[in-house]
């Protein structure tokens, strides 16, 4: 006869598989067992919980969905990307998000902003043509959804056919699929939350079974549109009304930060009274212009942000503060904690973010401290109880050798603000480091860099405990036959890996030397050093021949990114992985046919130039294929100059006859 704590021991490992299995089947579109072998676990854990009624858990199949959502649907590529939104907790996020515009701009000015609650739901996207609802997709990863018109026409707020006759020929109509909380209550039993039920009854394969949970859908936006003439984001939303959608009767045009936050603390109030989940606010610059013209960073626009609504805290135990060592050789100290419920999500980590955070709140080992948890953010430590500390507590003492590899670190000291780091790190960034290396090795499979899916961070770690990965090329070397044999692996998913592995191979500069990891090179400048490479065999030539120093006329590349690339690159073991990389991967060069209005002609700017920034000005260049150049040489075609211009490229340019231009005349260029 098992004990009872075998009997949970079982049941819990037979749930956690369910959760595996439901994740690759819900998430990932990617079963790795058949329906039987599902069918079979689910089971299970129910005739367990009839026998044992002490057994209980939220993920159990008496608990959640009831439904098996499809994963047989068509995808549908966005014409326009459904991107998400950049978050901001406090009224110091809101000030750097209009600094950030000013400074695109190059202007300080007045800001409209059209104020919508942040639903909680899904968002879908509609394609009308000819006034017609010819497509439904959800948002899928953003660039590609899945086509689920059918179920989305069983929503009564969703209209088929638009009678206006302003309405234009082809628009996509975007906005938030979602339940409200009085129909959520008759069907709590099958969903974890309402956003939960919304996903997974939009994901119905048949229609009827979507029919069957009350959704609504409230626009907020557009994807793709056939020029329509509107001037303010609110003017579209009445619009929107106009045409027969619902939209949101709260939204208000405000325009200052003081304001924002006035309306803020207002709905943050009301929100338990509203019918639906909201999580904060969204602001969207007014003038859909200038919205244009701030357009995107690599995933969220410069012109909106979600003001979420203040986070949940509980008071709980450190039970001990653990050192992680992160990609970048930063040695971050995390506190476990006694579990303790916060908002609805059971916490048991709070990160500590670094060594000087531990000294500055005095945090101890054994102390009972107010832990807070902001929307997605790691929960973070917000004070001690020093009236609970214990009289034996001990200070705690921060490590001063690298817990993974023992090297030693060190606390940079910034040239600029001319104080040392807060950061402790390891100063072997490199793959020597173990944990270094697992975790370049994690970003290197993530979603922005190479995207492979079949190999997440948990199979990274089991890869490099069986020494199958050690190193980013080895992902190209797998031995399949080897993997095959491994517990919870099996033909299919097996094939899965292989196939995710062979088409991240071929990659976007951009995305490669995003990939590699190097400290201070993200997404943004590792696009500007590949618009200004072109090519790997001319980057790796920078590379052997250490001749970062010209990344220093790139607008937006400085020192430190520069300093950061030298160090990586002069561990001769990270040259080598680079060229293994090159290879094996079929890294595209940036796309030099370009047929805009500016083609073949070379640009430099000096001087400041009023109401645009540079790198507005660089960008318009480049969206109509100019290119911009740092140098005034016989290559040069205009200089634009500005305001105080510096004298020596004036005269330079004039010797060797490059025409001098003003702003104007460069946007009269443009039209
Ligand atoms: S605009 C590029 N407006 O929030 C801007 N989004 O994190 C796209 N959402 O995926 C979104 N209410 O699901 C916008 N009034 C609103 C919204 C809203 C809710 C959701 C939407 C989106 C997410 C962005």
């Amino acid at each position: 006869m098992k004990t009872k704590v075998e009997i949970r021991k079982y049941y819990n490992l037979k749930i956690k598989e369910l959760i595996k299995h439901n994740k690759l089947y819900y998430d990932k579109s990617s079963p790795v067992i058949k329906d039987s072998e599902y069918d079979k676990i689910k089971n299970e854990i129910l005739n367990l919980e009839n026998k044992y009624s002490y057994l209980k858990n939220k993920a159990s199949p008496n608990v959640t969905v009831g439904y098996k959502p499809s994963n047989s649907f068509k995808k549908y590529k966005h014409k326009v990307p459904m991107l998400s939104l950049s978050n901001a907790f406090y009224e110091e996020d809101l000030q750097n998000f209009e600094k950030k515009i000013f400074n695109y701009l190059n202007k300080n000015i007045k800001i409209e902003y059209s104020v919508e609650p942040k639903i909680d739901g899904i968002s879908a996207s509609l394609t009308y043509r000819n006034k017609e609802l010819i497509y439904g997709v959800s948002r899928g990863d953003g660039k590609i959804g899945e086509i689920i018109t059918e179920n989305l026409k069983t929503i009564k707020d969703i209209p088929q056919k638009i009678s206006s006759s302003d309405f234009p020929n082809e628009i996509e109509i975007r906005g938030e699929v979602f339940i409200k909380k009085k129909d959520f209550v008759n069907i709590k039993n099958q969903f974890a939350n309402p956003r939960n039920a919304a996903s997974g009854s939009l994901r119905q394969k048949d229609p009827k079974e979507t029919k069957k949970i009350p959704l609504n859908f409230i626009a907020y936006t557009f994807g793709y549109k056939e020029i329509i003439s509107h001037k303010y984001q609110s003017d579209f939303l009445s619009d929107l009304s106009k045409w027969g959608f619902k939209i949101n009767k709260d939204n208000v045009v405000l325009s200052n930060i003081n304001d924002l936050i006035k309306f803020h603390k207002k709905v943050e109030k009301k929100r338990f009274k509203l019918d639906y989940d909201i999580d904060g606010l969204v602001y969207k610059v007014n003038d859909l212009k200038l919205q244009d013209r701030l357009g995107f960073t690599s995933n969220a626009p410069r012109w909106a942000i979600a003001h979420k609504f203040s986070a949940d805290s509980a008071d709980t135990k450190i039970l001990n503060i653990e050192i992680q060592v992160g990609r970048t050789g930063a040695l971050t100290p995390v506190a476990k904690v006694e579990p303790v419920n916060i908002g609805g999500v059971i916490v048991s980590n709070a990160t500590l973010h670094n060594e000087d955070e531990i000294k500055r709140k005095d945090i101890r080992i054994g102390d009972i401290v107010k832990i807070e948890r902001a929307g997605d953010v790691i929960p973070h430590v917000i004070n001690v109880d020093l009236a609970k500390r214990s009289t034996k507590s001990k200070l705690f003492i921060f490590p001063k050798i690298c817990p993974s590899c023992g090297s030693k670190t060190i606390k940079e000291f910034n040239i600029i603000t001319k104080k040392y780091d807060a950061v402790r790190r390891c100063t072997n960034d490199s793959f020597d480091c173990e944990r270094i290396a697992i975790e370049k090795l994690k970003h290197f499979i993530s979603k922005e860099a190479l995207n492979i899916d079949g190999l997440g961070k948990k199979v990274i770690e089991k890869f490099w405990e069986l020494n199958l990965i050690k190193r980013p090329q080895d992902i190209f070397k797998l031995d399949y036959s080897k993997i095959l044999k491994l517990d919870g692996w099996g033909s299919l998913s097996v094939n899965n890996l292989k196939t995710s592995i062979e088409n991240s191979k071929k990659v976007s500069l951009q995305r490669f030397i995003y990939s590699i990891g190097i400290r201070h090179i993200g997404l943004e400048n590792a696009k500007l050093i590949s618009d200004n490479v072109k090519n790997i065999s001319s980057f790796l030539e920078i590379i052997k021949n250490n001749k970062f120093d010209k990344f220093i006329n790139i607008d937006g590349i400085g020192e430190t990114q520069i300093n950061s690339l030298k160090n990586f690159f002069s561990n001769n073991k990270n040259v080598d992985i680079l060229i293994e990389l090159k290879n094996v991967l079929n890294i595209e060069s940036q796309n030099s046919v370009k047929n805009g209005i500016l083609k073949n002609n070379t640009f430099m700017f000096t001087g400041k130039l009023e109401g645009i920034s540079r790198a507005e000005a660089k960008s318009l260049i480049e969206k109509n294929s100019g290119t911009t150049l740092s140098n005034v040489s016989k290559n040069l075609n205009y200089l634009v100059i500005g305001e105080k211009p510096t004298k020596k490229k004036l005269d330079q340019a004039k010797i060797l006859g490059v025409k001098i231009i003003s702003k104007e005349e460069l946007l009269k260029l443009l039209n």
